[in-house]
């Protein structure tokens, strides 16, 4: 947490790479280098894990369309500022919305905005601390904070996200959870991820009177890991999942690979697509 007064002058700055670099902008990086050394907070000593500084409305905008944000969708922004977020998200994209902000002033701000753009029937706005909202409901979490604070949030968000929801991300990464999708916009960047299905395990792939087993392991959205087939070990490639959808690639035969391609559903995995005679897989062991 960061705890300090406007008056307080900002500590010498340990360099804070991320928003001076990834903003682009000498504002952030000073309130980056004054919350990397411990002096920002808000005007009504409101102790602040991250400075408040708003994302421009047009970045605002192109978020939610890389989220392909969906009318109905629920949203949730974590440190929600004035709400230009959870607003958009209702206004323009016809979604429900949360926003959380530990700073009493920014939800005021931000419910004044709700009613303005008419939208406060469905944008719920609390003040409380980003670490402790619920964000399993969510079909979308927005957030402009920091890396670190992502990088706190991340267990949170693979545990509790249903797999398919999404995370839309201004200027900040999720470390070594490698985003989907990166958009660059006026010199800033927005980060997409599909919180994937866990799918770690021994599987039995059942294609015809075949029977495959799958040994899966699972880094984030990159699975890896050995079949064995006829008889025969081969490793698995190019392995992904995207939400519940995973594929693969193996050596079926000498000098024969194929793409499985396949929806998960807890224990069971479904075949999608043509590619391969259908199959499907039934979880042995996580
Ligand atoms: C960089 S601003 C982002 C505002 C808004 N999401 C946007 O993009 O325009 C970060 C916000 O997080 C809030 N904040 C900081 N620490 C928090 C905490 N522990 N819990 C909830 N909100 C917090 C600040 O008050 C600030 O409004």
């Amino acid at each position: 947490m960061i705890d300090a007064s406007p008056s307080s002058p900002p500590a010498p700055a340990r360099p804070f790479r991320s928003w001076a670099q990834r903003a682009g902008r000498s504002a952030l990086a000073w309130l980056a280098a004054c919350a990397a050394a411990g002096t920002v907070h808000a005007r009504d000593a409101v102790r602040l894990d991250v400075p408040y500084v708003p994302t421009p409305q047009h970045v605002v905008e192109r978020m939610f369309e890389v989220a392909e944000l969906q009318p109905r969708e629920y949203v949730v922004d974590l440190g929600c500022g004035d709400g230009r977020m959870v607003v958009t998200a209702a206004s323009r994209f016809g979604a429900r919305a949360l926003g959380v902000d530990i700073n009493p002033a920014r939800i005021d701000e931000a419910k004044d905005n709700a009613a303005r753009a008419g939208v406060s029937d469905r944008v719920e706005l609390k003040v409380g601390d980003l670490f402790e909202a619920d964000i399993g409901d969510a079909d979308v979490l927005a957030v402009y904070l920091l890396d670190s604070i992502n990088l706190r949030l991340r267990p949170k968000i693979l545990e509790t996200m249903r797999p398919g929801a999404r995370v839309v991300s201004h200027a900040f990464d999720m470390g070594e959870w490698r985003p989907d999708r990166i958009e660059k916009i006026d010199g800033r960047t927005i980060y997409l991820w599909y919180v994937p299905a866990k799918v770690a395990g021994r599987w039995q792939i059942s294609q015809g009177d075949r029977r495959i087993e799958i040994d899966l392991r699972q880094r984030f959205q990159d699975l890896s890991g050995t079949a064995t087939i006829d008889g025969r070990s081969v490793p698995l490639r190019e392995g992904r999942v995207r939400g519940d959808e995973v594929v693969f690639r193996m050596e079926t035969a000498p000098g024969e690979t194929r793409t499985f391609r396949g929806r998960v559903d807890g224990n069971r995995m479904i075949a999608l697509g043509t590619g391969v005679a259908p199959w499907r897989g039934t979880r042995r062991t996580l």
